[in-house]
């Protein structure tokens, strides 16, 4: 089995930043790519803002100074010197799709890559690479530095090895994988979106506020958080790419993003990286 020293992220919006953070925090090598610079400049402050509140809530954080072990670059042609790659682009199938397609000439023949998605099916995109044995999901969770247990998804071509060294690897940053089998939305989010979804479809139809939506979760069941709060975490445009990716792998109406959730995405109210979505945040 390689050792793995040198980690290359693909694409640097919330998922790549704690993903960065997370294993530059464990003395690992990073390579931080997107292709937009002013992502990389965005991601730059955001990573510096999670090690700040990271080092304020754990005494123990970080020890290494975790920029230092991050390299920013709009050059793809970079994860050629990586040994383990986390990928991390916009939920959009055709998106995803036409990056493999680069992938197949740029990841080294000892790679291993794993498909950071919401509802992508592994194994449709392992299918690119020259090596898709070893391919496999890690649905990371957010925010990526507080949620330390993810799924870890076995798409059809995925070898017991390749699940191996990815549970190890794991856990090398306190991180432990759940494994699943590979279909869209694996468990979390084939759920998941579908409660968000319905939250969404009763605010449109007047059942309750938002507020009172999110306090039956969170008082009545135990949540920490409501749907509605959790939709803005992860990002409405997110969520409605993700609802767009089930739809079309299920062929399943129940999966039809509600009209609201479009009409927000369309007006540009993304969640708290807009700074607004169901709420309203003020963040630094
Ligand atoms: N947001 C969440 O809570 C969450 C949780 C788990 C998994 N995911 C998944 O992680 C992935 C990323 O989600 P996110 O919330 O970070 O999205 P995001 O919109 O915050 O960031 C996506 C980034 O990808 C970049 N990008 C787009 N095309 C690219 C390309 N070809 N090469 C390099 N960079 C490219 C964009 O410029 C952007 O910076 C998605 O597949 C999503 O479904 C998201």
């Amino acid at each position: 089995m390689t050792t793995i020293k040198q980690i290359a992220v693909i694409g640097a919006g919330i998922m790549g930043q704690g993903v960065a953070y997370q294993f530059a925090k464990y003395d690992y090598d990073i390579t931080l790519t997107d292709i937009s610079e002013e992502a990389l400049a965005k991601a730059k402050k955001e990573i510096r803002n999670i090690e700040r509140l990271d080092k304020m809530l754990h005494k123990s954080a970080a020890t290494v100074n975790v920029l230092d072990k991050i390299t920013f670059t709009t050059d793809l042609g970079a994860v050629a010197a990586a040994d383990f790659i986390i990928e991390n682009i916009t939920e959009n199938i055709s998106l995803k799709e036409n990056l493999y397609q680069q992938l197949k000439n740029i990841v080294s023949d000892h790679a291993l890559l794993a498909v950071n998605t919401s509802a992508v099916s592994v194994t449709r995109l392992a299918a690119f690479l020259k090596n898709p044995q070893q391919v496999m999901g890690i649905h990371f969770m957010n925010p990526v530095h507080l949620k330390p247990t993810v799924e870890v998804i076995r798409g059809h071509h995925t070898t017991p090895a390749t699940i191996e060294a990815t549970q190890a690897l794991l856990h090398t940053v306190k991180m432990t994988g759940v494994v699943v089998n590979d279909m869209p939305g694996f468990i979390s989010n084939r759920v998941l979106m579908l409660t968000i979804n319905e939250a969404i479809f009763a605010l449109q139809d007047g059942v309750a506020t938002i507020p009172d939506i999110d306090k039956i979760f969170k008082e009545c069941f135990g949540h920490k958080m409501g749907p509605l709060e959790t939709a803005d975490l992860i990002g409405l445009d997110t969520i409605l790419y993700t609802l767009d990716v089930l739809l079309a792998s299920y062929n399943d109406s129940k999966f039809r993003p509600a009209p609201l959730l479009r009409k927000m995405v369309d007006a540009g109210l993304h969640g708290r990286k807009s700074k607004e979505g169901f709420y309203k945040y003020d963040l630094n």
